[in-house]
């Protein structure tokens, strides 16, 4: 019942995902997703590092289980910032990935530290694509959430460092959140700009195993 009624008051996320970022990358027999640690995730695979509900094998994306060459598409959403070796995991991703399948890498750029359960790094797009160089075709690049993204997540996370007790944050969350989430469609005017990398929030990469 509380439970039921604090969903009631939580506010819509403060950011929109790029309407334009292409999600129609074929899926396969087999297909993996890593770091899906309280998710379900129908058609996939569900590696993580963390046993907890949804997932399906725990291992490190370092070292995969896997044999080679398995996978038709491989997700790879908010991960590459937790794990100590960035190039490892791009490795093992092309490693299972069969030829001709699709990977999908997206990493924070701007955005508050958030540990899981470590976090290590941010990324530009180049960056990210610096990663995959020499190993995958690049089919789509940009960015999945804007400046304005930025701008309201860090502000909710300002916020809230003034405020020494849970509760209160919680309430700041609430509050700022609900007042701030209509500020998240000015981002329809940024996401596919040239100026979105400033300061965007998260970068996305959609990479083919030749
Ligand atoms: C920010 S969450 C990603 C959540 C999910 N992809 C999404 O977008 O909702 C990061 C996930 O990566 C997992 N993770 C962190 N380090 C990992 C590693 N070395 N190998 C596999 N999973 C890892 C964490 O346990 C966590 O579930």
């Amino acid at each position: 019942m509380k439970r039921g009624l604090l969903k009631i008051f939580e506010p819509p996320l403060p950011l929109i995902h790029n309407p334009h970022e292409p999600r129609n990358f074929p899926l396969g027999r087999r297909n993996l997703y890593i770091g899906g640690a309280n998710r379900r995730v129908p058609g996939y695979v569900n590696l993580d590092i963390l046993l907890v509900p949804g997932v399906d094998i725990v291992a490190d994306a370092e070292q995969m289980p896997f044999p080679s060459n398995l996978f038709t598409r491989v997700e790879c959403d908010a991960v590459l910032e937790h794990v100590r070796h960035p190039e490892r995991v791009i490795s093992e991703i092309e490693r299972v990935l069969a030829r001709g399948g699709h990977a999908h890498l997206v990493t924070p750029f701007c955005h508050p530290f958030h540990e899981y359960p470590r976090d290590y790094r941010r990324f530009t797009l180049d960056g990210l694509k610096e990663l995959a160089r020499g190993r995958f075709e690049i089919a789509a690049e940009g960015w999945r959430t804007g400046p304005t993204a930025t701008m309201l997540v860090f502000a909710i996370e300002y916020a809230k460092l003034w405020l020494p007790w849970r509760l209160w944050r919680a309430l700041a969350h609430g509050v700022l959140g609900w007042l701030l989430f209509p500020l998240r469609y000015l981002d329809l005017f940024f996401v596919n700009s040239s100026r979105a990398g400033r300061i965007g929030n998260h970068c996305y990469l959609w990479l083919r195993k030749p």
